[in-house]
């Protein structure tokens, strides 16, 4: 049997929320015990393509990473890395730079929303894509689990390795996104927009009771007054709904009946305390991380050694194929 090799990442560009959380995070704890190889990594050069605070930059990086262990990402089973630490991930984006059209990169909905967003055109915004396919490939990853904005980024991964192949040799095999019922999950505030790191539109891994009660009481909903899962009518609820299934495990349609002739005031109060619940343990696991910098640190540097290690193996390969050495 094909060897499963994982490999996933979050930039450190805000505080995580329960979109990064269900998109991502939860389906890597699940893969970590089912593969040969998984890496999970701080994108690190990614958020720079944005503005970011130079001056709390480390401190950012080092959140996702406390994010990461106290999810339940296990060292024993996953690499955790910093982007930055393993150098062969730019290196590589430069080789597949010479491979890859621009048409490929400038038609990407997630380009053109940055460019909308922040109006700051620059050449890493573009070229984003190629240094994800440099992460993904550089470890000859086949299976990536993320949330649905991603799947154009894994796309754009294998065109790149499709013509690598051509050119010079089988090399890379197919990569797969890996998406369960959480990958598209939306803001509180606005049904049709997807929750995000910058926005107060979500509920950030971190936010204490009180903050999650109060973002689930103002949370928009439907006309109407039934709690029915109907993606074409109901978006708002039914996007609460799949969180609530999600957090607790309860079927869709156990929901539903359980909340037949309430109200939305009762749905969300109880959905409120499902997600002070959910976060509590993630939350005191997190502080036990916070008053170990030391292990954390640790931890990265102990990965991204043995990352190296990984990537100096693939890229002599991918160089050899290329003449470079
Ligand atoms: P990023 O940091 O934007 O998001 C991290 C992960 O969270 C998922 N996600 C969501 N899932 C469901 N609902 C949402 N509202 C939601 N918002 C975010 C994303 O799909 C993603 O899985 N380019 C990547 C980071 C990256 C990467 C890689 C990922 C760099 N190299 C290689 C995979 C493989 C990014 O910006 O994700």
């Amino acid at each position: 049997m094909n060897m499963v090799k994982i490999f996933s990442g979050i930039r450190p560009s805000g505080k995580l929320h329960l979109g990064n959380y269900l998109g991502a995070i939860k389906n890597w704890i699940e893969l970590q015990n089912k593969a040969d190889q998984v890496i999970f990594m701080i994108a690190d050069y990614h958020a720079i393509t944005t503005p970011y605070d130079p001056k709390t930059y480390q401190q950012q990086i080092m959140d996702v990473a406390l994010d990461y262990l106290a999810a339940g990402i296990d060292p024993d089973k996953a690499l955790l890395i910093r982007q930055s630490k393993v150098p062969q991930h730019t290196e590589l984006a430069w080789i597949f730079n010479t491979i890859t059209s621009v048409g490929w990169l400038d038609r990407l909905p997630t380009y053109k929303e940055q460019l909308e967003k922040t109006g700051i055109n620059n050449m890493g915004l573009l070229d984003y894509p190629v240094l994800m396919a440099a992460d993904i490939l550089l470890y000859k990853s086949n299976l990536v689990p993320v949330g649905e904005d991603q799947v154009a980024h894994i796309d754009v991964t294998n065109e790149i390795a499709k013509r690598f192949n051509s050119a010079f040799g089988e090399t890379f095999e197919p990569v797969k996104p890996h998406l369960e019922e959480g990958a598209r999950i939306m803001s509180l505030q606005n049904p049709a927009k997807k929750m995000s790191k910058t926005s107060d539109e979500g509920i950030a891994l971190s936010d204490n009771p009180d903050i999650i009660r109060s973002k689930i009481k103002k949370a928009v909903t439907d006309s109407g007054k039934e709690i029915k899962y109907d993606p074409d009518e109901k978006s708002a609820i039914t996007n609460l709904l799949t969180v609530y299934h999600l957090l607790s495990g309860k079927e869709i349609k156990t929901i539903e009946k359980e909340y037949d002739g309430k109200s939305y005031s009762d749905f969300k109060n109880d959905l409120a305390e499902t997600a002070v619940n959910f976060l509590k343990p993630f939350q005191e696991k997190r502080k036990e991380f916070e008053n170990n910098p030391k292990k954390v640190l640790e931890i990265l540097e102990k990965s991204e050694e043995k990352s190296r290690q990984l990537a100096d193996k693939n890229l002599s390969e991918i160089k050899k194929k290329m003449g470079l050495i």
